[in-house]
């Protein structure tokens, strides 16, 4: 079966993003959301980077109509099963996870294809929750998704292999590099990335440096587009402490385990970029001032 239609579960950061670049590579692209509101938010932030892009010059004026009009907003779950692939990308717990892969599942037939966006949950603890173990991979995208060139294509156990090879190569038809890795918890970047970031508080508690030596050191040596303070408060500290706990979980190495800053952080809602505080103090979002916090 070829991949010709998209659905999208989520219209929220990561979901918007992969409605976009599916609409944007040419698949008519369902996405759905919960309510009205949080539709239109999506669309509008879709619509907003469609138009950045035509300022820029890297897309024209006919190719964004193209875009926008297979684009289609949804709150209905049954408006997904027309699609051959449905990539969900819904709050990042696993019970609202398995809980709408259960109600979607009766409405889809058989053959579609089941991709979850997770960043650390269990592909395959979502997976047997279906009928159809056989069909579901991971299809794990970075943010922002439109700009980042990878996606992690997760197979379990009891992936099927022509299902996994196409699910590889709908990323390529993204426009996407794709890499191979199973479902071992955080995949190939969390697994690198979360431990470097949580050294980096570790770091900052422990005295090493302030803030923006931490995050210069990492850009002017290391050739990093940001800073791990940075990163972290554009992934959101909560993201972060949520995906570290997780690991921890599976792993019980000490590598994971989310350093008590972040935690306090986490507590006083201070999340980053999205919270107007974190590491950085947003105030002025063009001239971020790094937080007295040690
Ligand atoms: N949506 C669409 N396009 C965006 C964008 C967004 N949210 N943010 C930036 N861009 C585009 C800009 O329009 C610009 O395009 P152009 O080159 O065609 O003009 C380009 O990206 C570069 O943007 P800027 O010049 O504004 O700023 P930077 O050069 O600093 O780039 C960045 C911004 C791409 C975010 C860069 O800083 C970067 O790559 N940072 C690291 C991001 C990263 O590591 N992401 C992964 C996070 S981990 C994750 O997602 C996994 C999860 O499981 C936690």
């Amino acid at each position: 079966m070829a991949i010709e239609k998209v659905g999208v579960a989520g219209c929220g950061l990561m979901g918007s993003g992969i409605a976009q670049v599916c609409a944007q590579s040419g698949f008519p692209t369902v996405v759905r959301e919960v309510n009205e509101a949080l539709v239109e938010k999506g669309l509008k932030s879709i619509e907003k980077n469609l138009d950045r892009l035509v300022e820029k010059g890297s897309l024209s004026a006919s190719d964004r109509a193209a875009t926008r009009s297979r684009l289609k907003g949804t709150t209905k779950i049954e408006d997904l099963a027309g699609a051959d692939i449905v990539v969900e990308a819904i709050v990042e717990q696993l019970a609202a996870k398995r809980e709408f892969w259960s109600v979607l599942e009766p409405l889809c037939p058989k053959q579609v294809i089941f991709a979850s966006n997770t960043s650390s949950l269990s592909i395959t603890e979502m997976a047997v929750g279906t009928s159809r173990p056989q069909n579901f991979v991971g299809l794990h995208f970075f943010n922002p998704v439109p700009v980042m060139k990878l996606v992690e294509v997760v197979r379990t156990i009891a992936t099927d292999n022509a299902v996994y090879d196409q699910a590889h190569s709908f990323a390529l038809r993204l426009g996407k590099t794709p890499v191979r890795t199973t479902d071992r918890t955080g995949f190939i970047v969390n697994r690198l990335l979360v431990p470097y970031l949580l050294d980096a508080v570790r770091a900052l508690e422990e005295g090493v440096a302030s803030i923006e030596d931490i995050d210069n050191s990492m850009k002017l040596g290391c050739g990093h587009p940001m800073g791990p303070l940075t990163l972290l408060d554009f992934v959101g500290n909560d993201t972060t402490y949520h995906i570290a706990n997780i690991m921890f979980e599976e792993f019980k190495e000490k590598r994971f385990a989310p350093p008590p800053l972040l935690k306090r952080m986490v507590l006083a809602g201070w999340n980053g970029r999205k919270s107007g505080r974190g590491f950085y103090d947003y105030t002025d979002p063009k001239n971020p001032r790094p937080v007295k916090l040690v």
